[in-house]
């Protein structure tokens, strides 16, 4: 064991003592800028502070990762820096690094100095907002994709402006590198869309700023609801049907149906269409339906009954009456309802004068589509007299049918109408009837 030890001793000093200069490559240094612009030229530096005496030592810088591709080489006797003067391309951006090796003595290993970061700087040129989806128009709730494209630039920052204040970062908005993420849009995400892009070296910025992109965000139309009225131009009808719709960015093109045929379209720049189709009166039903469409599409859900009956007698006046805690008559409602007719128009006398309101300080009126109305009154002085009603067609009031007057004051109602002293009566001899038969009864009983 002892004999081992003592023989490797005398090897390891053996070896020792043949070269009594050992040939020591220390770590070189690589020495230049950060950061360069494209097509400049700059200098490297590579330094070797340990190194042997008498040896030519090959300095060569590579890219990282890139042992093919000489970047720059030095031969440096005695320690002399390694310069490399370098025409910035692309490729240059990245880690560099620089190797140290003798050149006639394979002996000696080569060296690695630590990678050094450099960046490539180009300056930004013609930044351009480009819609992803390609609309410029879209519906709201859908995401807004933009990207900020540049012709040239490295190491870019990206600025949005929409209507020429800048976006800040939001729940609804994501910025990520050159691209502007909306979600959950509105009609006010609507603008002039601008981005900016920057970049800078040596305290340089460099700016460009795109075009603007004008983007819409449209509502999409709502369900449209169709309705007519009937129109009387000298002796011939017409209805005029309206489409309309109550949400949805204009222009609205609309389109009536009846069944599968297509009877007309329009385009409008609001929410309302209107469609005269000519008629006759008193004919079987047609029905209709509207679609409105202003890229997205609605269509209502039911059809619609277009039929038109012209008023038809007799028109007939009734009416009951509410009374107060001592029996008075207090208030009174007559209904006036005539026998036929879909759009019938309905008109109120007192006295033979037109009540002028639905609303009056003693009475109120209130249509009962299609063919009643309800006169309310409140029973004082003001409103004695003989009233009657007038049904008429509301697209010809040359047609107006009038019903029978009925005369009223507070002592007329107050009277006891025939009915009720009938009941009151008939309760009556019930009443007698039964103590008739009680003590009839009673009689009996006693008797026995
Ligand atoms: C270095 O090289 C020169 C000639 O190239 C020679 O004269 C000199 O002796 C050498 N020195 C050493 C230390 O080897
Ligand atoms: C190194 O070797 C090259 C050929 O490989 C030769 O031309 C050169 O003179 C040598 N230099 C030294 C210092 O020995
Ligand atoms: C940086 O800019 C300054 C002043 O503009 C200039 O003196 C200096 O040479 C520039 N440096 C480089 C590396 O271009
Ligand atoms: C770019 O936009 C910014 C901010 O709106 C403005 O200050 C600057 O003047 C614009 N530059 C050019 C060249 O239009
Ligand atoms: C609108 O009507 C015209 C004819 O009046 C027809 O040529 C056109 O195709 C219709 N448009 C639509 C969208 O239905
Ligand atoms: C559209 O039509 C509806 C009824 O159908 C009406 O209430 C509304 O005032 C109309 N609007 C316009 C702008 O014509
Ligand atoms: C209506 O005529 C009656 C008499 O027939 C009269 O007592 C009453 O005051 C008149 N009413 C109005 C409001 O003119
Ligand atoms: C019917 O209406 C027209 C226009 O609205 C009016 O000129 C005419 O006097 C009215 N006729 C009747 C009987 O009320």
């Amino acid at each position: 064991m002892a004999i081992i030890l003592h023989l490797s001793f005398v090897v390891i000093v053996g070896l020792g003592s043949c070269y009594d200069d050992p040939p020591v490559l220390g770590q070189p240094r690589l020495y230049g800028p950060d950061a360069a612009l494209l097509k400049n030229t700059v200098e490297f530096y590579c330094r070797l502070s340990v190194y042997p005496k008498n040896e030519t030592i090959l300095l060569q810088l590579f890219k990282e990762g890139d042992r093919d591709k000489i970047l720059g080489e030095y031969s440096s006797l005695n320690g002399e820096q390694g310069v490399f003067p370098i025409l910035i391309k692309p490729f240059h951006d990245g880690f560099l690094e620089c190797v140290a090796s003798a050149q006639n003595n394979t002996s000696i290993e080569p060296t690695v100095s630590k990678s050094h970061r450099l960046r490539v700087i180009e300056p930004v040129k013609n930044a351009e907002v480009v819609v992803s989806s390609g609309q410029t128009e879209l519906f709201e709730n859908k995401t807004l994709e933009l990207e900020c494209k540049v012709a040239k630039g490295t190491y870019v920052n990206y600025y949005w402006l929409l209507n020429e204040e800048e976006i800040s970062d939001t729940t609804y908005r994501h910025f990520n590198d050159n691209q502007l993420k909306v979600f959950r849009t509105t009609s006010k995400d609507s603008g002039l869309y601008m981005c900016i892009a920057l970049n800078s070296y040596n305290e340089t910025i460099y700016q460009s700023n795109s075009s603007t992109v004008q983007i819409t965000f449209k509502a999409a139309v709502s369900t449209p609801q169709p309705s007519f009225t009937v129109l009387k131009e000298n002796m011939s009808y017409s209805a005029l049907v309206s489409c309309h719709s109550l949400r949805g960015t204009p222009p609205i093109t609309f389109t009536l149906h009846e069944f599968d045929d297509e009877i007309g379209n329009v385009t409008v720049d609001d929410r309302n269409a209107t469609f005269k189709i000519p008629i006759a009166l008193g004919q079987h039903a047609r029905w209709l339906k509207c679609t409105a469409d202003n890229g997205q599409q609605s269509t209502s859900k039911d059809w619609m009954e277009l039929k038109v009956v012209p008023v038809e007698g007799p028109v007939t006046l009734q009416y009951s009456y509410d009374t107060g805690s001592n029996f008075a008559v207090v208030g009174l409602t007559f209904n006036c309802t005539a026998s036929k007719g879909t759009h019938v128009k309905f008109e109120w006398f007192l006295n033979g004068t037109l009540l002028p309101h639905t609303r009056g300080p003693f009475y109120h009126m209130v249509n009962v589509p299609p063919k009643s109305s309800i006169l309310l009154l409140a029973v004082d002085r003001r409103s004695a007299g003989t009233y009657h009603c007038e049904a008429s067609d509301e697209f010809d009031n040359t047609t107006a049918i009038r019903s029978r007057g009925k005369y009223l004051d507070k002592e007329v109602l107050n009277r006891i109408p025939d009915v009720v002293v009938a009941v009151v009566f008939g309760s009556f001899a019930f009443i007698l009837a039964l103590v008739c038969i009680c003590c009839g009864i009673g009689f009996v009983y006693s008797k026995m």
